[in-house]
């Protein structure tokens, strides 16, 4: 086992010191462009969403992590939102897909993700406040992705309909985005009540029936 670590060492140094002899000269494929049929302001909006999604993720990581808190302690609060972070960065993965499908984002796709990325906010009182950043957040992401819908449809300057990305997030993402939002807007409505008769302990047991998976 000491060998191999030496051999891989020795390797790793000999590698490092010669990099630029292993740099890859292939250039890359002539492949016909037409196509990418894609204009210009969809391509663009389209990258745009990418950052909107993982600004989302990250609202919904800073939410998961305040709940689990020991300070605060709402397991099934914190469940929701780190689940709801991870379908986020789904969504993200899915534009960067679909755009490498439709032969785009073939260079650098670093610059899709221009820092400083930050959620909305780092701390909530209540659990009710946090279910009505997210719901705001997806009526948010909801109306971006109608832009996109809109842009994609009649580009300013061209007549080209993206018929196959509007289908794709109408039917897709718009739908994922109206159940969500009535999902939030179902529990928003519920856990207002508990707390409105059962005040603090209202929230403690909301939070035992979202760690149940319980429907809200
Ligand atoms: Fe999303």
């Amino acid at each position: 086992m000491k060998l191999f670590g030496v051999i891989v060492l020795a390797l790793a140094c000999v590698c490092s010191s010669s990099a630029d002899k292993f740099k890859c000269t292939i250039q890359p494929a002539d492949v016909p462009q037409a196509w990418r049929d894609m204009v210009s302001p969809c391509i663009k909006i389209m990258e745009d969403q990418v950052k909107v999604e993982i600004e989302a993720a990250m609202t919904y990581l800073a939410m998961g992590a305040h709940f689990a808190r020991d300070t605060v302690n709402r397991p099934g609060f914190s469940k929701l939102f780190i689940d709801s972070a991870n379908e986020e960065r789904e969504h993200a993965i899915k534009v960067i897909e679909y755009l490498l499908m439709r032969g785009h984002l073939t260079s650098d796709v670093s610059k899709l993700l221009k820092f400083p990325l930050k959620p909305i906010r780092e701390e909530w009182n209540t659990g009710l406040e946090a279910l009505s950043d997210a719901l705001n957040l997806e009526a948010q992401v909801t109306r971006n992705i109608r832009g996109i819908i809109t842009t994609c449809e009649s580009p300013a300057d061209s007549n080209f309909n993206d018929y196959h990305l509007v289908d794709y997030l109408t039917g897709d993402f718009l739908d994922e985005q109206h159940k969500g939002q009535r999902d939030l807007a179902g529990k928003v409505s519920t856990l207002g009540k508990m707390m409105e008769t059962h005040g603090p302990l209202g929230e403690f047991l909301f939070d035992k029936k979202l760690l149940n998976g319980e429907p809200l």
